[in-house]
């Protein structure tokens, strides 16, 4: 992997809600190189989204920190912040609620051209709109006036205007229908090409993410459990989690059948996390040792995870911890 260009260390980030605490982020860390397309998977409410608006700091973590292209902009207020967004980009699920519903297309491309001082903006103006493949005739829109992927196309046009170098997409596809899945996916991936873009990809979709991503990162519970080349995780998934989440991919040869893997219990709730490996309450696979914090453990290069299962035992004695 290249030098990191996000880096994301032991980040924490907590919620008061009706009283409790929500540990949303419970020590993630993580690295994005630049060029590199980063998956992050993970089921509903383990802390995606609270990741990638940490990581554009829409919201100050709790504690940890976070560094791009080496500079700590942990606690960056607003004015330093400025210069971040120039760099560091989000595209949301839903560009309904994104995209302020009483600007044209027009007034949207403007704002991030205007606000980052990019020279001629109507120039940059015209060539972004091409980039993402709309017609001009769009630009005196306003949202609701679009369908579904052109808004899309809106909202991925805006975080690219001022030419960024990282992107976080939150389940960019998430909020279009199957068709429109494959254009837009068609479209990051040329632009990326185009314009050099580092990615962190948020999405459901294993399908897409194993299409997609060069890496990938497995959170549970506000936490990366397992991590590695794409390739690497979907051939030897190392975490009991990782092992679950991938057998409920439906396979499309009905000769293949895989066994998909039972998961116990109800989805963890992060106002109350488990000592040790939190995935333990629902794991067939626990043991006492369980109940300690894991260390990650290298199942292969770049590729390690935070489970005992991960553990090499050449010998029947235990591995060394990465
Ligand atoms: N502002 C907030 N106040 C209180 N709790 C919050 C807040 N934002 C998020 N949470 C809680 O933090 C946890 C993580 O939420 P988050 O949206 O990051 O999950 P997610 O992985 O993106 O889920 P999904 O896949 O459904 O989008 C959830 O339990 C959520 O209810
Ligand atoms: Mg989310």
């Amino acid at each position: 992997m290249t030098a990191p260009l996000l880096e994301v260390a032991d980040l924490t980030c907590e919620f008061r809600d009706r009283g409790r605490t929500v540990h949303a982020l419970n020590g993630v860390s993580l690295t994005v190189g630049a060029g590199e397309t980063v998956g992050l998977v993970g089921e509903s409410g383990c802390g995606k989204s609270t990741l990638a608006r940490s990581i554009v700091r829409l919201l100050v973590p709790t504690s940890g920190r976070l560094l791009f292209d080496g500079q700590d902009y942990t606690r960056w207020g607003e004015r330093r912040l400025r210069r971040l967004r120039k760099d560091v980009q989000i595209v949301f699920q839903d560009p309904m609620t994104a995209l302020n519903p009483s600007w044209t297309v027009r007034r949207l491309l403007l704002e991030p051209l205007v606000l980052h001082r990019v020279g001629e903006p109507e120039r940059r103006l015209s060539q972004v709109l091409d980039e993402v493949e709309l017609p001009a005739s769009v630009l005196g829109r306003r949202p609701g006036q679009l369908s579904g992927g052109q808004r899309q196309r809106v909202a991925i046009a805006r975080a690219i205007a001022a030419r960024p170098r990282f992107v976080v997409l939150d389940e960019p596809t998430a909020s279009v229908d199957m068709s429109i899945r494959a254009s837009l996916l068609r479209l990051l991936r040329k632009l990326q090409r185009e314009e050099g873009l580092t990615y962190l990809f948020i999405s459901h979709d294993l399908s897409t993410v194993r299409h997609i991503c060069d890496r990938l990162l497995v959170m549970y519970l506000g936490r990366v459990v397992e991590e590695g080349r794409t390739e690497s995780v979907f051939d030897r998934p190392a975490h009991v989690y990782t092992r679950v989440l991938l057998s409920a991919i439906p396979v499309p040869d009905p000769a293949v059948r895989r066994r998909r893997l039972p998961i116990l219990g109800e989805p963890p709730s992060p106002t109350a996390i488990p000592t040790g490996c939190p995935f333990r309450p629902r794991c067939q696979m626990a043991a006492g040792e369980c109940e300690r914090p894991q260390p990650f453990y290298e199942v292969g290069p770049g590729h390690r995870a935070a489970c005992r299962l991960a553990r090499v035992e050449p010998s029947g004695e235990a591995g060394t911890p990465a």
